[in-house]
């Protein structure tokens, strides 16, 4: 199921994110800030348990989150520009890489590095990457994670195409996307139009 989250803060956040004008620096510091507010979202419903809590006054019963705590795992490079803004609310949170690149001629994603929390089968777990496009790369990773056993999957990105939430929730009907923005189609250089451009490029200066 594709969730689109449209606070206006995310909202108004996303357009300076598109902006062609945007500095590096500007595109890192309101993508961070953009991943910090999805992720109030995305973890609405994680599960709480009872606790006891002993006040200054009186005995307050209370809510905790229940269980392991989360994984985040980004998909390399531009996925790394979420991590921070989503450790601000979750701290505690294990994170996971799985490095992935887009072959600019077939469009198909070249695996080239894995590392995941070794308990991640128990753990909910957050795919960050800006980009859904084509769909590959997240289809790609959320293979790699199940083949190690996770089974309680998010997706969260920027910007998602049609082409891609169509080959991801068929691949993966399991995972529920959420993004800021579905957009309207790719280029034929499998670039989302509108867009923002490319993710890791703007974020790292690469450019
Ligand atoms: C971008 C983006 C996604 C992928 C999306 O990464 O960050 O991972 O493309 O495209 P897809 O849905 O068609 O697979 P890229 O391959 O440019 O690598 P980078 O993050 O290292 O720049
Ligand atoms: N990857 C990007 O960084 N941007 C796109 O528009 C598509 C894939």
């Amino acid at each position: 199921m594709l969730h689109i989250i449209d606070h206006p803060l995310i909202q108004h956040k996303l357009a300076f994110i598109r902006d062609k004008n945007t500095s590096s620096k500007e595109f890192r510091e309101l993508v961070d800030e953009v991943a910090t507010l999805m992720a109030y979202e995305v973890t609405r419903n994680m599960p709480l348990e009872d606790v006891v809590v002993e006040t200054p006054v009186a005995t307050a019963k209370c809510k905790t989150i229940a269980g392991k705590k989360l994984a985040v795992v980004p998909i390399l490079r531009a996925g790394l520009g979420m991590v921070d803004g989503i450790l601000k609310l979750i701290p505690n949170a294990r994170v996971g890489h799985i490095g992935l690149y887009r072959d600019p001629e077939s469009l198909q994603p070249i695996s080239y590095y894995g590392k995941l929390p070794s308990d991640v089968y128990e753990r909910e777990v957050i795919v960050v990457d800006p980009m859904l496009a084509t769909g590959g790369s997240a289809s790609a990773a959320v293979d790699f994670l199940k083949e190690q056993g996770a089974t309680n999957i998010k997706l969260m990105c920027l910007i998602a195409a049609p082409e891609g939430v169509k080959l991801f929730s068929e691949n993966h009907p399991d995972v529920d996307i959420y993004a800021a923005a579905l957009d309207e189609r790719l280029n034929d250089h499998g670039y989302i139009v509108p867009g923002l451009g490319d993710a890791g490029d703007r974020i790292f200066g690469t450019k």
